[in-house]
């Protein structure tokens, strides 16, 4: 180490957020986070929903200490402690002649971290930050620690904060290998494809609102582990088909099969729910609305336009074939669900923009305009009853931010800025 203890080294990363097109519920070891069955996830934009970490070392710090959007979070949990033991576990020796810097592999033990973590979405919103949060820990502390490991395998430790997150650290469809081995070393993500290789879909998140508090997905799946028959059901007869045909569907662009696989998916993870016992119940009417709007509308095209997915809350994934029936399906969704009269476009319609104005929609007028879809005979409106709507498309993966403008720490104390 440099003699002098004023240094500081910073590293700053931005990591997305997934959506599961085929469900994790139920762990077979909940240390470890070892799932009971293989998943597959849709990375989303992180220009639109992302976490962005910066980590810091120096021999000045006397603790590890962690800032989540701005206040201080306590790192003592278990899954905090197991990412940073095992991430510790893999430093290797960092010099950085410019800023005097050489750090040895056997210092890293003594060495302690800061970090900060910023989501560009509300963390209530039910998003997934836990996902994007942990794989962006994870991922800058590798670099910040000169950790040689590959995103698979950074991965396995993401996973150990929280399972999905380890389909964070690839853009594309990722695909969560359950694995066989009791110490989890091949339970990890791989990519499947990247985000260029079904560019045409198109996804609408309607965040839901909702005053319940929702069964959190740990104590969820641990209770269906314990209870559910159609669980057990599931993992074993039923996911391992699923998983080939939707990589199938996924290597020839199928949206047909892509949309039964995703759909059929979601509603049994929702049926494992209410097969636990006392029954877990995460969507709602809302929820349930935006379900018969697509159902009626596929059937009434003919062949899918729109998959449906939900997770452990309200909030719909919506995932259009195209920008067609994205616009198509947006204009739907406006006319049932329109923002209370207080609320003005811009902050009712997140994320990119352009999709509304291909709809047609420049203002809340356009929006009080819109016709009831054809196919379906029920006009009545539910105003109010979705928060926000954001749109996005399939996204890359984590990535390091160079500019230490977008730092979260100063480069001076490593402090939150
Ligand atoms: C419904 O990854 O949040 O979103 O591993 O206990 O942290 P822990 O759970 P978490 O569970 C996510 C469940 C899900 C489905 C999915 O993302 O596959």
């Amino acid at each position: 180490m440099a003699a002098d203890s004023s240094w500081v080294r910073i590293v700053t990363a931005q990591t997305p957020t997934n959506i599961a097109v085929i469900k994790y519920w139920g762990k077979r070891d909940e240390t470890l986070i070892l799932p009971v069955n293989d998943s597959i996830s849709i990375t989303l934009d992180p220009s639109h929903l992302c976490t962005t970490t910066t980590v810091a070392v120096s021999p000045s710090f006397d603790q590890d200490r962690m800032w989540l959007n701005g206040k201080e979070i306590s790192l003592s949990g278990g899954r905090y402690q197991n990412c940073l033991r095992e991430i510790r576990a893999r430093a290797c020796e960092v010099e950085d002649k410019e800023k005097g810097i050489k750090i040895a592999k056997k210092d890293w033990e003594k060495l302690h971290v800061h970090a900060a973590s910023y989501n560009n979405f509300p963390t209530a919103a039910g998003l997934a930050s836990s996902a994007a949060g942990f794989a962006c820990l994870v991922f800058a502390l590798a670099k910040l620690m000169n950790a040689k490991e590959s995103n698979s395998e950074l991965s396995a430790i993401a996973r150990q904060g929280s399972g999905s997150a380890c389909r964070s650290l690839f853009g594309g469809f990722v695909k969560w290998v359950m694995g066989k081995a009791e110490n989890g070393s091949d339970s990890l993500a791989v990519q499947l494809v990247d985000d260029k290789h079904w560019d045409d879909l198109v996804i609408i998140i309607a965040v839901v609102s909702s005053r319940q508090k929702e069964t959190s997905s740990t104590s969820g799946m641990r209770e269906s582990v314990e209870t559910s028959l159609l669980l057990h059901h599931r993992a074993k007869e039923i996911v391992p088909k699923r998983i080939m045909q939707m990589e199938e569907a996924i290597k020839d662009r199928n949206f047909e099969s892509f949309s039964q696989l995703t759909c059929a998916d979601s509603n049994q993870f929702h049926a494992v729910c209410l097969d636990t016992c006392p029954p877990i119940f995460y969507m709602n009417d809302t929820s349930h609305r935006i379900i018969s709007l697509v159902e009626k509308w596929n059937r009434a095209e003919g062949t899918p336009q729109v998959a449906y997915t939900f997770d452990a809350g309200p909030n719909a994934v919506l995932i259009a074939r195209n920008r067609k029936a994205a616009t198509q399906l947006l204009k739907k969704l406006l006319f049932y669900f329109p923002p209370n009269s207080d609320a003005d476009l811009d902050s009712f319609v997140l994320g990119d923009k352009s999709l509304i104005k291909d709809a047609g929609i420049e203002t809340m007028k356009d929006v009080e305009a819109l016709q009831p879809p054809p196919e379906i005979n029920n006009t009545q409106t539910f105003r109010g009853d979705v928060s926000y709507f954001i749109c996005t498309r399939p996204g890359r993966g984590p990535v390091l931010l160079s500019d230490e403008s977008q730092a979260l720490l100063s480069p001076e104390n490593g402090l939150p800025k």
